[in-house]
């Protein structure tokens, strides 16, 4: 196997750590890196910015195929583009976070995004973060990983890394995302067959990149 071709897939819960995770690892191992999540969030982004009803599944679905969304694969540096702009900001603000999980539950969004998602994969060499990756994205990936951590740590950091927002209120949109991102008909939020489940409540995030890493390394990777 070609080492430089490998898939590393890490699913998992809002606020797992997925992100800083998948841009370490791809790090570590010289490797590309895609958040699929910041495409669900600039498609979310931008049918708010047309006045599309996010709620109404049916708009969304006529509207998913417009917006030109491209992701760059810099771990060091992430991007992501709708019709030539960098929203790279705009995609984590409170309106977008607050409105993504019913977007993405639309089966046209999915299907949509799973072609651009499949193009970048492309031949491989590549840390791919999200909720479906292991499931339906790649399910060919050589290491596919499930993150995961109790719901107090989770909220706890993504509060923080929000510059001090309340812990109560973040833990209750975590909460009220994994609900519908678990319960949606079309690829929920599930541990993919042959998935590693990592619990990162009680690690520290290099003890994190670290296990993956050698998960990597198992199949042949370098590092
Ligand atoms: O990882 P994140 O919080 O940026 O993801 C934002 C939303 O996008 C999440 O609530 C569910 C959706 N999502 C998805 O449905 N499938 C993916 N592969 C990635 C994200």
């Amino acid at each position: 196997r070609d080492t430089h071709r490998l898939v590393i897939a890490v699913d998992g819960t809002s606020g797992s750590g997925k992100s800083s995770t998948s841009r370490g690892v791809a790090e570590r191992l010289g490797l590309r890196y895609l958040d699929t999540g910041a495409m669900f969030r600039a498609m979310t982004w931008w049918l708010l910015r047309e006045g599309v009803d996010v709620l109404d599944a049916a708009a969304v679905a006529t509207a998913a195929g417009r917006p030109a969304i491209e992701s760059g694969t810099d771990p060091s540096r992430p991007t992501i583009t709708v019709d030539g702009v960098d929203v790279s900001v705009e995609i984590r603000s409170d309106e977008v976070t607050g409105a993504v999980s019913p977007v993405s539950a639309v089966p046209e969004v999915r299907a949509r995004l799973l072609e651009l998602q499949r193009a970048v994969i492309g031949d491989g060499g590549i840390v791919v973060e999200g909720r479906d990756i292991g499931s339906v994205v790649w399910p060919q990936a050589e290491v596919k990983v499930y993150l995961s951590a109790d719901p107090d740590a989770r909220a706890q950091r993504r509060a923080a890394e929000q510059g001090g927002s309340d812990v109560a209120s973040t833990q209750q949109s975590l909460l009220e995302r994994d609900r519908i991102d678990s319960g949606r008909a079309t690829a929920p939020l599930t541990m993919a067959e042959g998935a590693v489940h990592v619990d990162s409540t009680h690690l520290t995030l290099d003890e994190v990149i670290d296990r993956i890493v050698s998960l990597a390394s198992g199949t042949g990777a370098p590092g």
